[in-house]
C-alpha cells in the first residue's frame, strides 16, 4: 500500500506518519525531513536550498521529485511508501501519478488532515524533535518523558523554521497552493478528510479505521 499524507504545517503528518509506520510496517518519506538532513550535513544541495527553507517557501519540484523518485524506484520501499509531504502543488500531484506508474505501482488512499491557523501557532510554538530517534514532540500537548536516556531534555531540539513568522508563511504557502490538489485526489475517489484537531489517538484510530478498510489490502 502507498499513501499520501498532507495538511498544513503542524497539521500531525509526522505525528501520524510514525504511528501508521509502526502499526502497518511501512516507510515514512518525508520530503521535509530529507531536505532537512541535507542541510544538516551541508551538502552541496543542502546549501542551495537551506534559505528557501527558512523563509517558508517551496524547494523546487525537480528537486523534491528527484528525491522522491530515489525511494519509489527502490524495490526495498515498493508499495510501502507513506507520502509525508508530498505532493505540494498540482504539478507535483501530477507527478507523483507519472513516477508511480513508472514504477508499476499507485496510490491507495490520501489523508488531508484539516487543522486551523490558531491551533498551528501553538502546534508549532511547542515542537521540539529529539535529536538522537527523530521522536516528535510537544510541550504542551505530547511532553517528552522526564529521565528518558534518549530522548533526555538536552536532546530536544527545535526546528529553524519554527519560529511564528515562518511558520505563518509556511501556512499561507500551503493556502495558496493546495486547492487543486485537493480536487486531484477527490476526482480519483482517494481523498479522505481527516480532523486533525483531535487528540493524537483519536486520530489514530481514525486513519487506522480508513486504512483497514481498503478493500484487498490487509
Ligand atoms: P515539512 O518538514 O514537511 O514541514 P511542514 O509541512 O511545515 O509540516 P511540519 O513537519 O511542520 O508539521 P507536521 O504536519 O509534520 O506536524 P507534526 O506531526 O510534527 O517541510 C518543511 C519545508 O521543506 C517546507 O516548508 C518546504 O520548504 C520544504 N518541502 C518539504 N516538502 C516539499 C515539497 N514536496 N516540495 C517543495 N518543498 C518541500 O506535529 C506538530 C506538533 O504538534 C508536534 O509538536 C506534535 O507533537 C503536535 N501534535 C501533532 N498532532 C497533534 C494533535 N492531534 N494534538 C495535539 N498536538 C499534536
Ligand atoms: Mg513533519
Amino acid at each position: 500500500m502507498n499513501l499520501v499524507i498532507f495538511g498544513p504545517p503542524g497539521a500531525g503528518k509526522g505525528t501520524q506518519s510514525n504511528f501508521i509506520v509502526n502499526k502497518y510496517n511501512l516507510y515514512q518519506l518525508s520530503t521535509g525531513e530529507l531536505l532537512r538532513n541535507e542541510i544538516k550535513n551541508k551538502t552541496q544541495l543542502g546549501i542551495q536550498i537551506s534559505s528557501i527553507m527558512n523563509s517558508g517557501k517551496l524547494v523546487s519540484d525537480e528537486i523534491a521529485s528527484n528525491l522522491i523518485e530515489k525511494f519509489i524506484s527502490n524495490n526495498d520501499y515498493k508499495n510501502r511508501l507513506i507520502f509525508d509531504g508530498y505532493p505540494r502543488n498540482i504539478q507535483q500531484a501530477e507527478n507523483l501519478n507519472f513516477l508511480l506508474n513508472k514504477y508499476s505501482q499507485q496510490l491507495n488512499i490520501v489523508l488531508k488532515l484539516s487543522v486551523p491557523l490558531d491551533v498551528i501557532k501553538k502546534r508549532i510554538s511547542g515542537r521540539s524533535v529529539c535529536s538522537i530517534c527523530g521522536k516528535i514532540y510537544n510541550e504542551f500537548f505530547e511532553p517528552a518523558p522526564k529521565n528518558a536516556d534518549c530522548c533526555a531534555n538536552k536532546y530536544l531540539q527545535k526546528r529553524s523554521d519554527d519560529t511564528l513568522e515562518i511558520a505563518v508563511t509556511r501556512y499561507q504557502t500551503y493556502e495558496k497552493n493546495i486547492e487543486p490538489v485537493i480536487d486531484f485526489y477527490k476526482k480519483s475517489n482517494l481523498l479522505k478528510v481527516v480532523n486533525g484537531e483531535t487528540s493524537i489517538i483519536d486520530i489514530n484510530n481514525e486513519i487506522s479505521g480508513l486504512i483497514d478498510g481498503i478493500k484487498g489490502w490487509l
